[in-house]
């Protein structure tokens, strides 16, 4: 057991060493890469604080989209700028919405058969003032009304499987949308369709950049009577013991980096497939440190990538992951 007998370098000593005894892998088809759909044609507009990150018109996107489906990457999770917003949001469940209409086109495209299309179920990028449900103002006050934005979230899911989402993935964190959403889903035909929970999804700082990439900030006030606080990892476990009981088929945990030991207690309590968004504010502080020489770009997106895996994550929602993908091969 002791030194010298035991000597751990030995299996570190070459490459093809290591590869026999790594625990942990990634691979291409492990990633899922978001995509921000706007109107338009020939748009492709960067997102100031992510580079390599776009606001993508459909036709656009097809081509990002086949880009990722070559390198082998798992799906993407999509996301819609729509032409008007409103105060219900109203083009999250329009027939013609900017997500349903890409969704169609997608479908289409045979070239992105290996590709699942994962369509983000929210309002905040449909409401005028930016909140992920129904807002209700008493004078000075406001506060975002649970039940009527459940059943306009159901809706969404409705019309986005119906457009031909291969999976729904809410992310609005109100109560009892998961079991409002299978009741409705399995109500219009769409039994097969499985819906991917943003389980315990936190009120974070890191969320910043994608409030640009999908023009989604709160007008007024902030998150935090939704979205978890993010001091509590009990609370964390309730809220995915709920989302089980109501019938999601599979977990998807947010942020990922700061709330690796949630990842990690939620790979160990539950059976259902897991994943981690390794979200915007993630991405642009890694991207500000190798825009300054301060990190090894490769090295660090791996390494970043590869430690959301060792929490438990089997698959991962990143905005490397075609840059992973072409590492990976
Ligand atoms: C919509 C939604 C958000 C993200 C994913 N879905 C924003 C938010 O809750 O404010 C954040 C993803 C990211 O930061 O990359 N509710």
């Amino acid at each position: 057991m002791n030194f010298p007998a035991t000597r751990l370098r030995r299996l570190r000593r070459t490459e093809a060493m290591r590869s026999l005894v790594r625990e942990t892998h990634l691979r291409p088809g492990m990633l899922i890469c978001p995509l921000f759909l706007c109107p338009g044609e020939g748009v492709r507009r960067e997102i100031s604080s992510m580079p390599g990150v776009f606001n993508l018109s459909i036709d656009e996107a097809v081509k990002e989209a086949e880009a990722c489906a070559a390198l082998g990457i798992g799906g993407l999770l999509l996301f819609g700028l729509p032409p008007e917003k409103d105060e219900q949001g109203t083009g999250a469940w329009a027939d013609d919405g900017i997500v349903q209409t890409a969704l169609r086109t997608f479908k289409q495209n045979r070239r992105l058969d290996s590709l699942l299309q994962i369509a983000d179920v929210c309002l905040c990028e449909y409401t005028s003032h930016g909140h992920c449900g129904v807002v209700a103002r008493d004078g000075d006050h406001f506060h975002i009304e649970n039940d009527s934005s459940v059943a306009l979230l159901a809706k969404t899911a409705v019309s986005l499987a119906r457009a031909g989402a291969d999976i729904v993935a809410p992310s609005d964190m109100m109560d009892g949308r998961i079991g409002a959403m299978r009741e409705a889903l399995e109500a219009n035909g769409l039994a097969e369709t499985p819906i991917m929970s943003y389980a315990s999804k936190f009120a974070s700082a890191f969320y910043g950049p994608f409030r640009e990439a999908a023009d989604s900030a709160p007008q007024f006030g902030d998150r935090r009577s939704y979205q978890m606080d993010g001091a509590n990892r009990r609370e964390a476990m309730r809220e995915i013991d709920l989302d089980v009981a109501e019938g999601a088929d599979m977990l998807l945990m947010k942020p990922a980096m700061p709330y690796l030991d949630i990842v990690r207690d939620a790979r160990e309590r539950f059976d259902l497939p897991l994943g981690a968004y390794q979200v915007s504010g993630e991405y642009s502080m890694l991207h500000a440190a190798f825009q300054r020489g301060w990190l090894e770009p490769e090295r660090a997106m791996l390494e970043s990538l590869l430690g959301i895996r060792r929490a438990g994550a089997d698959f991962i929602v990143t905005y490397f992951a075609k840059d992973a993908a072409k590492v990976l091969g």
